[in-house]
């Protein structure tokens, strides 16, 4: 169910809960069927406002081709995100967006793809993902390395089995700390890089996940030689508008929430650099 028009951008129109799902310990799936459906971009996400809690971006996760069903995958990591986890079928949660960037799945058609995901970060990703499925044409080869703390915590994980089925997609997963039934790589995800196939010079590469991650995976994609022009990466900032008002996502000149969420990463590299001094 949901309230009609809705002119105030920063209204929230209020959707009910139709199927929650478990992926993880901490991590639930909420899938929501709004009237006339949720067009939305790859990479783009909604502010989710939890009744007398609090509002916070997450990203939605769903198939960009299939937006009569609006899907989010959310950790518990506070009070606002673990309201939302708690949130059963039928219980109403404010919803507004789409906002933001998105992946330029477009724009990389022609070339190669490196997509490096790690821990929740798949779920940003994970649209990006079905659009080159569904155009799997329109691209050269198509590499999908995925990180994870331990095997325990791998998001998605039947689904990745059938990714990693398919003959047009490389899918190589990793953890950290193994497990005694774990036959797959250990190590950190962008030590994976060095084993994908992809021609520099017409790849990009999508980079989601912690911070800490995408620092390292920049460092080895510049190594491989993708240029920092066809490296986009997602930021994570705290937001309050999401619409470039109230100035609390802001990264050096740009606004994440409206210049962002995935930047380019030439554009941000300057900032990140000194960040990490
Ligand atoms: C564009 C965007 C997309 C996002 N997409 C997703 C998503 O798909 N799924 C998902 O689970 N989360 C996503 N997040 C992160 C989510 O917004 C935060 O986890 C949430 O704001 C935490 O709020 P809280 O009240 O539950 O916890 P708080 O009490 O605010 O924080 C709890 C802990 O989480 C850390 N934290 C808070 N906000 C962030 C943040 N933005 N990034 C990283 N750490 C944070 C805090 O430092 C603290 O350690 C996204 C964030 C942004 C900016
Ligand atoms: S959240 Fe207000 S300017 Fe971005």
């Amino acid at each position: 169910m949901e309230t009609g028009a809705n002119p105030n951008p920063m209204l929230p129109k209020f959707l009910r809960v139709v199927k929650r799902h478990r992926e993880l310990p901490d991590t639930w799936t909420l899938d929501f069927d709004p009237v006339g459906g949720f067009p939305f971009l790859p990479g783009q996400f909604n502010m989710m406002y939890a009744f007398g809690i609090g509002e916070v971006p997450v990203s939605i996760s769903g198939d960009p081709a299939r937006p009569e069903t609006l899907v989010h995958t959310i950790r518990a990591v506070g009070k606002v995100t673990e309201a939302l986890c708690a949130a059963g079928p039928g219980t109403e949660v404010g919803i507004r967006g789409p906002y933001g960037t998105a992946w330029p799945v477009v724009e990389a058609e022609g070339g190669d793809l490196l997509i490096i995901a790690g821990g929740i970060g798949l779920a940003p990703i994970r649209p990006a993902l079905y659009h080159i499925f569904a155009n799997r044409s329109k691209y050269g080869r198509v590499s999908i390395l995925i990180g994870g703390r331990s095997p325990e915590v791998l998001l998605y994980p039947a689904e990745v089995r059938q990714w990693r089925g398919r003959f047009d997609v490389e899918v190589e997963v990793t953890v950290d700390t193994s497990n005694q039934a774990w036959r797959g790589n250990v190590g950190v995800v962008t030590s994976l890089v060095r084993r994908a196939s992809f021609d520099p010079a017409v790849t990009t590469a999508f980079v989601c996940g912690p911070e800490v991650m995408f620092r390292y995976a920049t460092i080895e994609l510049t190594k491989a030689g993708i240029s920092p022009n066809r490296t986009f990466v997602s930021m994570e900032r705290n937001m309050k508008c999401a619409i470039g008002l109230c100035g609390h996502c802001q990264y050096g000149p740009d606004f994440v929430c409206k210049d962002g969420p995935v930047f380019a990463f030439d554009k941000i590299e300057r900032l990140f650099r000194i960040r990490e001094v």
